[in-house]
């Protein structure tokens, strides 16, 4: 049945609910696992306070906590962190695919083709199994990565490097990717920005994760449907604009001159803003020390200083707004100096956020209902079909 909608009415002629573009403010499910207060600039997961997490925690840690609710204990962690050693391989079916991809495809697509190609190889039938849920948990967890770092090498014309068993697993991503063994500062600081970007919320790319989970189609299909929503540079891919930005700029004197053209044009500043948070996003805070303690340690960037200065120009600018630095504002300068190619920087934030999707996934299979919202019928009215020699060509076409 078609509701009947008066030019500008934004009520649903039947239910009478209001409609509200981007669900802003929404609630549109329940949810045990991450907290914002977008006031207070405070984020917590499974109740741990971002910043408790980022100084005492590891990744495979956090990803544990996020997933089974619980901080594991020292065996739980143990089996966890062995299991997804265990299975960081990808079959060489996957690889062979790999190559096949354009090299000059972006990452993020070689990424979700490769995620979803995982269902192919494991049985899609027992998403009430709690077994096949640990093993789907720890073959994406485990094999994301891999994944990420063989097409960089693929499109490079090399052939994947094997991950190594005596790596931790932020080490042995960065030894992958580089052909390098890290520092083990690097790598650190590595795991401590998988920890900040794991999960925050009904995000854009976990929306789209638990739309699919509600479906009951299987934990690949999920993962890939939330790659794809994350590539898009109102949300994960935004990190990678920020550089673009912070070269345009050039120097930290063009700052405030760049601002007032952003403006004027009503261009987003990238790596500003955020639905959730009115203060700077406290992801933004905990990455800046980084960046600082990556400096510190192997050389200054003057990247840096641009952003700083654009951070300072937009308090005036935009702060009144409530638009302050996001995650994605300096997790770039970061990646950078990791030596990590900027086109990457999407997937990384995606080998972080699967710890959340699949935390997401859980949830939405422990209480489903399939997601199925309405809509506000903006179009014609029941009109009659017209013979083609009948009819004008329309404008659209
Ligand atoms: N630069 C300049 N103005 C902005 C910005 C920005 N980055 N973000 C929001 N605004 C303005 C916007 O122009 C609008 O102004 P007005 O009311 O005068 O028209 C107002 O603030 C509200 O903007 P909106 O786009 O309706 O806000 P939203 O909640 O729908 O969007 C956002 C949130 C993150 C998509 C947006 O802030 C944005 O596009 N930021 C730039 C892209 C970015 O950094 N994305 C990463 C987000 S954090 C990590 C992640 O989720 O992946």
């Amino acid at each position: 049945m078609v509701a009947q909608q008066q030019p500008g009415d934004l009520r649903h002629a039947r239910t009478g609910i209001e409609l509200r573009p981007g669900l802003d403010g929404v609630p549109a499910t329940q949810s045990s696992i991450c907290d914002i207060d977008g006031d207070q600039g405070l984020l917590t997961y499974r109740g741990y306070p971002m910043q408790d997490l980022a100084a005492n925690s590891s990744f495979l840690e956090t990803a544990y906590l996020l997933i089974w609710g619980e901080l594991p204990s020292s065996d739980q962690l143990a089996d966890f962190e062995h299991a997804v050693q265990m299975h960081r391989r990808v079959s060489f079916r996957v690889r062979d695919m790999m190559k096949c991809f354009p090299a000059s495809g972006h990452p993020m697509d070689a990424l979700q083709s490769s995620a979803a190609s995982l269902g192919l190889f494991y049985s899609r039938r027992a998403i009430d199994d709690p077994q096949y849920i640990y093993d789907a948990v720890v073959r994406l967890i485990a094999k994301i990565p891999t994944m990420v770092a063989a097409f960089q090498l693929i499109r490079k014309g090399q052939d994947p490097i094997q991950p190594r068993d005596d790596l931790a697993y932020s080490a042995n991503f960065l030894y992958m990717l580089t052909e390098r063994e890290p520092d083990p500062l690097a790598a650190r600081i590595f795991d401590c920005c998988l920890m900040l970007h794991a999960e925050h919320s009904l995000n854009a790319s976990t929306f789209s994760a638990r739309v699919t989970a509600s479906t009951l189609t299987d934990p690949y299909a999920v993962v890939a449907s939330a790659v794809g929503t994350l590539a898009g540079p109102l949300h994960g891919g935004a990190n990678e604009d920020v550089l673009a930005m912070l070269e345009e700029v050039g120097s930290a004197g063009n700052a405030g001159a760049y601002l007032d053209e952003a403006m004027q044009a009503k261009r987003k500043v990238m790596g500003f803003g955020h639905r959730e948070y009115k203060v700077k996003d406290p992801r933004a805070v905990i990455l800046q020390a980084l960046v600082e303690e990556m400096f510190d340690r192997f050389g200054h960037d003057d990247l840096y200083d641009v952003a700083r200065a654009i951070e300072r120009e937009a308090e005036s600018r935009l702060g009144p707004k409530g638009i302050y630095p996001n995650v994605d504002f300096y997790s770039g300068l970061v990646y950078r100096k990791l030596g990590i190619p900027r086109d990457l920087f999407t997937p990384v934030f995606a080998i972080a956020r699967v710890a959340g999707w699949l935390a997401h996934w859980r949830e939405q299979l422990g209480a489903n209902r399939i997601f199925r919202p309405s809509q506000i019928y903006s179009g014609s009215e029941p009109r009659s079909w017209m013979p083609i020699e009948q009819r004008v060509t329309s404008p659209a076409a």
